[in-house]
């Protein structure tokens, strides 16, 4: 089998990282391809919590090799640590490789980001202060330092002195802070670099030709399709691609190589940070949502902002994303709802909509139409496959798949890899 792509069809934090973990049990390589630290993947297996930041989910297992794609932007000192942490439990992380391509998040990305985000007030998009927007920023000014560069000292020092010739003048001149030092981050870097050297290769290569090979290779993506750079609900966004091309052009892989686009999907809808959320909850039943979900940032521990399930975004995503299935997860958090809510439509400006409006204002302005349907009373996590769920939430399951066009292939219940049910056609 070639390609999958596996991506988040909301505002992130729809349980990918459990998801992947599940899928990955039958792929050779996985890829993550956007973003950086500010994702987070909380995965339970074989008894053992562990919160995942960078390194892609495939590292749990043996036989899978992991990658960092071109597109991710690396925070070498958090990537570290997470590779220490995993290597204390007892996993095998030689097998992690890394594009030399990606970027690098550098002390000044996370500086200006700190200063720029106060900086903005009541305007703030709430990021998550990881330095991720100012290193994709300049990137796309073509000021950024990539994992490569840190093995030339020569050229290392030459980029640096370049962006810290203007980082330093802002963070002087226009935010009143210390100047960071050249020498001081060329010896962090240098000594980081010499630990992350054994794990950089020519990641493209070898996707090419692991799949020439015909193994199995899923394509990871953090956030979610809502916080789509350019599909997304702008600026409140993450500054990069979480929509399903991009796996592509990050991995530098072909678009044919794709032959399934596995869309991860809440069964509610949260986000955090600030931005228009139709369906987002401000009442008893929100709060009980939150609360059972346990929805707490893993990156940030902010707590996230909780709705009922929205068909109109999960519609927009399958268009977007291309969908060929759905990974439902989180359905046991609506257990014990006398009713549970859908939003199958907007109505805006005394204008009803099927799909997202084309205009931001329009979008702010957006409210849900509801379709309530029966709940279930029962606990449904320990159900063993999908026939022994309650009717409701069978039904339930059965009317994403009507509205959002797409079938749901897998079901989740619970935080472990066994709580995932095959659904039946
Ligand atoms: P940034 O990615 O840190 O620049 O943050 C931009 C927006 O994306 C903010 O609203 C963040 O809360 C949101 N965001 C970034 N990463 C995640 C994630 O993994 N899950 C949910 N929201 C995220």
């Amino acid at each position: 089998m070639p390609a999958a792509i596996v991506l988040g069809t909301q505002w992130g934090d729809e349980g990918k990282g459990k998801a992947v973990d599940y899928l990955a049990d039958g792929m050779d390589l996985v890829v993550r391809y956007q973003g950086g630290n500010n994702a987070g993947h909380t995965i339970i297996a074989e008894g053992r919590l562990l919160k995942l930041h960078l390194v892609p989910s495939g590292i749990l297992y043996p036989h899978i090799t992991s990658v960092i794609a071109d597109g991710v932007v690396i925070d070498p000192a958090v990537l570290l640590a997470e590779m220490d942490e995993l290597t204390q439990a007892g996993l095998d992380v030689s097998r992690l490789l890394i594009s030399g391509n990606c970027h690098l998040i550098m002390p000044y990305h996370l500086a200006l980001e700190k200063v720029t985000e106060r900086f903005l007030g009541k305007n703030a998009l709430g990021t998550t202060k990881r330095g991720i927007g100012p290193a994709y920023a300049d990137r796309a000014a073509r000021i950024g330092i990539r994992v490569q560069d840190v093995f030339d000292e020569k050229i290392f020092r030459e980029k640096l002195d370049v962006a810290l010739r203007e980082k330093n003048a802002v963070l002087a001149k226009v935010y009143h802070r210390l100047p960071l030092d050249a020498d001081k981050i060329v010896s962090e870097y240098m000594a980081m670099a010499e630990r992350l050297w054994p794990h950089v290769a020519d990641t493209s290569k070898l996707l090419h030709e692991a799949l020439e090979e015909g193994r199995n290779v899923m394509l990871e993506g953090a956030q979610g399709t809502m916080l789509d750079l350019d599909h997304g609900t702008y600026p409140f966004v993450t500054s990069s691609t979480p929509v399903a091309g991009y796996a592509l052009a990050s991995s530098g892989i072909g678009p044919q190589r794709v032959e399934r686009v596995i869309g991860i999907t809440k069964a509610y809808v949260t986000r955090v940070g600030a931005g228009p959320f139709p369906t987002e909850l401000a009442d008893h039943d929100g709060d009980r949502i939150g609360e059972r979900g346990q929805e707490f940032g893993t990156t940030t521990g902010r707590k996230r902002r909780c709705g009922w399930f929205d068909a109109v975004v999960l519609r927009y995503a399958a268009r977007l994303n291309g969908l060929s299935e759905i990974f439902l997860t989180k359905l046991d958090v609506l257990s014990g709802f006398e009713r549970v809510r859908m939003c199958v439509g907007y109505r805006a400006d005394g204008q009803d909509w099927d799909d997202v409006p084309p205009h931001q204002s329009l979008f702010h302005r957006a409210e849900p139409v509801w379709e309530d349907l029966p709940g279930w009373s029962d606990e449904i996590s320990d159900a063993h496959t999908f026939d022994d769920l309650p009717a409701p939430a069978r039904a339930y399951v059965r009317r994403v798949e009507e509205l959002a066009g797409v079938p749901v292939s897998v079901v989740s219940v619970g935080p472990a890899r066994e709580q995932s049910l095959p659904v039946p056609a």
